[in-house]
């Protein structure tokens, strides 16, 4: 069988979705591994290194693609890229196709077996397959590093002969997977932490990792967790007295970090221009939130802005590609973790009754089958 990893041409991309040592295991799979020559160099993986590792190098998207069975991405591909897929192969990468419809369509139509990895179920056996958690992680570090770069002062307290240094005051909003780590990560740099969310779980959660949990706790907030584990949209009552909540503590805040996000919905507005206003100069704002719309009013994509009254609003586009190389790793640990429980004797061998597989499947003999994609949804 043979495998191939094509360099990502998307805006913004620096990640690959194989690296050397995912090659490898692959090679004792028994598959071939064809890589697209500088394809890991975003993520400082050379040619050579995936040469090293048993691969062989194509010249371009199409060489790379050519006779493949299986193609591994990290985004979908762009339209011009589709045009080089052949009949009967399958695609693994994040397929968004909610807000790409025509992609899939197209794909469909040339016979290309597409499945999306942000589709993966949420249960315990996936975990090492989900590539929104392993993703989420790094982002959510990364923000706090990139706060505290922004940040004219310094994250822990210290006691210096001149005088001691006030510990900074981080606000994180939304603590799914980038949330827990934003904690974290602030708290090993010493800031004082305080987290907020609508599912009631999280508050354990922000308490274990030595933050403090602020939260709207009514009927609505105790039963704001889907089956899923998703958090619901909220009712715009509950919204207003979340957002009386948070106004006043966010005022007293050094650094606020935003994660929140609806599943198939725009993310909610959670820091309003007036609470962005209260906030003292020099005061960083980072929203994770950005590319699905963003949670913080103001907040630009792929740009920095910093207001009149001088707090920084940081709108990354892929925080997780600005780690590039540990977030290939994990992107291609999850490929692997997903593929190689199917392959027998170097053979792709799709179990169309297990969950994941239906999970993430969209497309099959020419035609969209996941149930969330019918009736042109
Ligand atoms: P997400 O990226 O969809 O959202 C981030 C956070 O924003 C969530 O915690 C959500 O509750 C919160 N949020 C939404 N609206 C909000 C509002 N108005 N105000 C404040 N916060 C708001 O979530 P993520 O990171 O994908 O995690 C969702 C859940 O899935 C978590 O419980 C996580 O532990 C669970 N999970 C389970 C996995 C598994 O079992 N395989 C893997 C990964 C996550």
């Amino acid at each position: 069988m043979k495998i191939a990893v094509p360099k990502e041409t998307r805006e913004h991309e620096t990640r690959v979705a194989a690296v050397p040592e995912t090659v490898k295991k692959f090679v004792n799979l028994g598959c071939e591994v064809v890589v697209e020559t500088g394809a890991g160099a975003g993520a400082s993986l050379p040619d050579g290194a995936y040469e090293a590792a048993g691969a062989s190098i194509a010249g371009s998207f199409a060489e790379c693609l050519k006779g493949a069975d299986v193609v591994l991405k990290i985004l979908r591909p762009t339209e011009g890229e589709a045009e080089a897929f052949e009949k009967g192969q399958k695609l693994f990468c994040v397929m968004a196709p909610f807000f790409d419809r025509p992609l899939t369509d197209a794909l469909a139509a040339r016979g290309v077996d597409v499945f999306a990895m942000e589709f993966m179920p949420r249960i315990s056996r996936a975990q090492s397959m989900d590539v929104l958690s392993s993703q989420a992680n790094l982002a959510g570090y990364k923000s706090v590093i990139e706060a505290a770069n922004a940040y004219g002062r310094g994250m822990p307290q210290m006691m210096t002969a001149a005088g001691t240094v006030a510990p900074a005051k981080v606000f994180i909003m939304g603590v799914g997977v980038a949330g827990l780590q934003a904690i974290a990560t602030a708290r090993r740099l010493g800031a004082i932490v305080t987290a907020t969310d609508v599912r009631p779980a999280t508050e354990e959660q922000v308490a274990s990792l030595g933050a403090k949990f602020i939260a709207v706790k009514n009927e609505e907030f105790l039963n704001a967790q889907t089956a899923g584990g998703y958090a619901k949209e909220m009712s715009d009552d509950y919204k207003k007295q979340q957002a009386e909540l948070i106004a006043g503590h966010i005022a007293k805040q050094d650094i606020v970090i935003t994660t929140a996000l609806i599943p198939g919905r725009k993310a909610p507005i959670l820091v309003t221009k007036e609470m962005v206003a209260s906030m003292k100069p020099g005061s960083i704002l980072v929203d994770l939130a950005v590319e699905q719309g963003g949670n913080v009013e103001g907040a630009e994509f792929d740009r920095n802005v910093v207001t009149d009254n001088g707090v920084t609003i940081m709108g990354f586009a892929n925080v997780p590609g600005r780690l590039s190389a540990d977030a290939s790793s994990l992107f291609a640990r999850n490929h692997l973790n997903f593929l190689s429980p199917f392959l027998k004797d170097g053979k792709l061998e799709l179990d169309e009754e297990d969950d994941l597989v239906k999970g993430i499947r969209l497309t099959r003999d020419g035609a969209v089958v996941h149930p969330n994609l019918q009736n042109g949804g």
